[in-house]
């Protein structure tokens, strides 16, 4: 008899050296380091260098890699060319996963899968696109791209070319801190998506960019801007658990809410929850905190004994709207910082490949009759 697994829910598809997830306890370590650990401690370039190589840079090596990185800040000048005659009115989700696949036509080699110019690759996607995302969204507010600055951070260099003015230290910390808690999360739909495109020795492209398409659906990182969605339609703090027992009612599933493999409060977005309120109080946004904390409040009280609690995605809502960006920038802010774990496993696939190739239950008829087209 063949197993049955729909949505392959307990299957264990790989192996990884990256990220340990226990849903029962709420962990998450990135090679065994807790995430709050990195969250409150790291870089998102140290915490990619433990990603791609499954040990903490020293000093020396981590200067290496964020000049590496910074390099390569710029996207190929005739990929510019290409988004600026992209449609202004295109979602931001759909042009990422454009110009991730345009980047392969833009490289002299893009079918090697050797594991050193495959992460090679990887750093130059990386690199280059928060350029692109900051570049098409001031092309479609009408303004000039701004070039890439070497000096500043992979986060702090993203706020710059976006607004065109430097981020305070304390916003360039907290999107940083943001860029580590969403890095990588196990075999996620996108990443294992990112694998078994890989797994076919197709190339990095296709992979990153099958990875980019799962991630904008609803029910996966497309959830944080329905969560924004959400708290804009709730008028008041008040009006929270009214809005939220209603669409329990309905059976409609609430966004940011619920998790495949966490039935326990998801790390991250206790880290996001502290930060959340931080940023809300900051920049004047504190009423926004305070309906996701009804919200939460509501959820907790009608669904933690069925293990549904905040996911990542809630509370990144209010984080990146205090940071000041665009709604439908959350998703692709998402993918940003997740091309670094999407790379990560790209290259374990790489190192030890066998192709991905489930079966499906045949659950037809057999020996059917061919009635000719006259007939039917
Ligand atoms: N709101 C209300 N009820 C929920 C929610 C929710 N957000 N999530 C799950 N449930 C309920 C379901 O209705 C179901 O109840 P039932 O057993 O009475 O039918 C039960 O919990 C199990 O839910 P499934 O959808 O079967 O769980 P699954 O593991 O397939 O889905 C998922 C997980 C997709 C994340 C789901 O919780 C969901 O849709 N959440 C909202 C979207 C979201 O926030 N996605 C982001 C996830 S994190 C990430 O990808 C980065």
């Amino acid at each position: 008899m063949p197993l049955t697994a729909k949505g392959l829910e307990g299957i264990v598809a790989a192996e990884t050296r990256m990220s340990f997830i226990d849903g029962e306890k709420g962990v998450l370590e990135y090679v065994g380091i807790p995430i709050d650990d990195l969250a409150r401690r790291s870089t998102f370039e140290e915490t990619t260098f433990l990603l791609w190589n499954k040990r903490l840079p020293r000093a020396d090596e981590l200067a290496a890699f964020t000049a590496d990185l910074r390099a390569r800040y710029a996207p190929p000048g005739a990929a510019m060319k290409l988004l600026a005659g992209l449609p202004t009115s295109a979602q931001p989700m759909h042009m990422l996963r454009t110009m991730v696949s345009a980047l392969a036509m833009f490289d002299p080699e893009p079918n090697r899968n050797d594991v050193p110019a495959a992460r090679v690759k990887a750093l130059n996607i990386l690199a280059s696109t928060p350029a692109i995302v900051a570049a098409f969204d001031r092309q479609r507010r009408g303004l000039a791209p701004v070039a890439p600055r070497a000096d500043l951070s992979f986060a702090a260099n993203f706020l710059y070319m976006l607004n065109g003015k430097e981020p305070t230290p304390t916003m360039a910390r907290a999107f940083d801190a943001c860029m580590i808690l969403h890095a990588d999360h196990g075999l996620n739909n996108s990443t294992f998506s990112a694998r078994v495109v890989i797994s076919t020795m197709s190339d990095v492209y296709s992979a990153i960019t099958a990875a980019v398409g799962s991630l904008r659906g609803p029910l996966h990182g497309g959830a944080n801007e329905d969560v924004m969605k959400m708290l804009n339609e709730i008028p008041t703090v008040a009006a929270a658990e009214g809005y939220i027992r209603g669409k329990l009612e309905r059976k409609d599933k609430i966004a940011g809410f619920g998790h495949r493999v966490y039935k326990a409060y998801d790390p991250r977005a206790t880290y996001l929850k502290t930060l959340a309120k931080q940023l809300a109080a900051d920049t004047g946004n504190t009423p926004l905190y305070e309906k996701s904390q009804a919200i939460e409040q509501v959820m907790l009280r009608e669904k933690a004994a069925k293990g549904i609690y905040p996911n990542v995605d809630f509370y990144s809502a209010t984080t990146y709207h205090c940071i000041g960006l665009q709604l439908d920038l959350f998703t692709p802010m998402f993918a940003l910082s997740r091309i670094s774990g999407w790379s990560g496993h790209v290259i374990e696939q790489l190192e030890g490949n066998r192709l991905f190739r489930p079966d499906a239950e045949y659950i037809g008829p057999h020996a059917a009759p061919y009635t000719p087209i006259e007939q039917r």
